[in-house]
């Protein structure tokens, strides 16, 4: 039987602080170790195309102030800050001359494109710690509907972060300038996810998100936009 005495003697106690000081190191590691992880595969998404991994910076920033607002738990915003930053990283298994194709793709290059969500949650569900990450990289282009894919999920089915994913990164793709096209203005951009609201994206959401949007635009009206 363990008495206090024991509990508290000098010895005890130096073996447990060493065991709490192994124990940080290894959180450190762990955490270190992680973030390596989803700054090499962004970094491969860089080296893939440029645009891509400046896109996955700002959604991540943007990620995080929705998730706060809509006051997830701080493991939920890690896991939904990394989903941001890596939700296109199953670009990696699409063919160059399809992704950087200018105009309409056919319906079997769009196919093509679509799969990487799957291929995106196949790279990193096999790291220990990014499973919930690898689900919300999964149905970033679900739809409320049940149009979207890759499995047509509705509503409450579809992962809270990878609704908020599935906005932003709207959003950031409407107002970026592409080769072949330049962005839309922010307050055209805006227009848009109100119009999906719903069919395509979660009110709540674009409502929270619109408003972030609109304080750091300096081109739009805030009055007319924030609902
Ligand atoms: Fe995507
Ligand atoms: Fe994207």
């Amino acid at each position: 039987m363990t008495t206090t005495l024991e509990l508290t003697s000098p010895g005890r106690s130096a073996s447990l602080e060493n065991d709490r000081m192994k124990m940080m190191l290894l959180e450190e590691q762990i955490a270190k170790l992680r973030a390596g992880a989803v700054f090499a595969l962004n970094e491969m998404l860089d080296l893939k195309d440029m645009n891509t991994g400046l896109h996955s910076s700002r959604l991540a920033e943007w990620a995080i102030r929705v998730g706060e607002k809509l006051q997830m738990t701080d493991s939920d915003l890690a896991d939904l800050e990394t989903g941001a930053i890596l939700h296109d990283v199953g670009k990696n298994g699409v063919a160059e001359s399809i992704l950087s194709k200018p105009g309409k793709l056919d319906p079997d290059e769009r196919r093509q494109i679509e799969k990487h969500s799957e291929y995106g949650w196949a790279i990193l569900r096999v790291i220990p710690g990014f499973e919930k990450t690898a689900l919300l990289v999964l149905h970033h282009h679900e739809r409320m509907d049940g149009a979207g894919y890759p499995a047509g999920l509705t509503a409450e089915e579809i992962p809270l972060g990878s609704k908020v994913i599935s906005v932003i990164d709207s959003f950031d793709a409407m107002v970026s300038d592409r080769a072949y096209r330049k962005g839309l203005p922010v307050a055209e951009a805006i227009r848009r996810l109100h119009e999906g609201l719903g069919t395509q994206f979660d009110g709540d959401i674009v409502n929270l998100f619109v408003r972030i949007a609109v304080s750091d635009s300096s081109e739009v009206n805030s009055s007319v936009f924030i609902r």
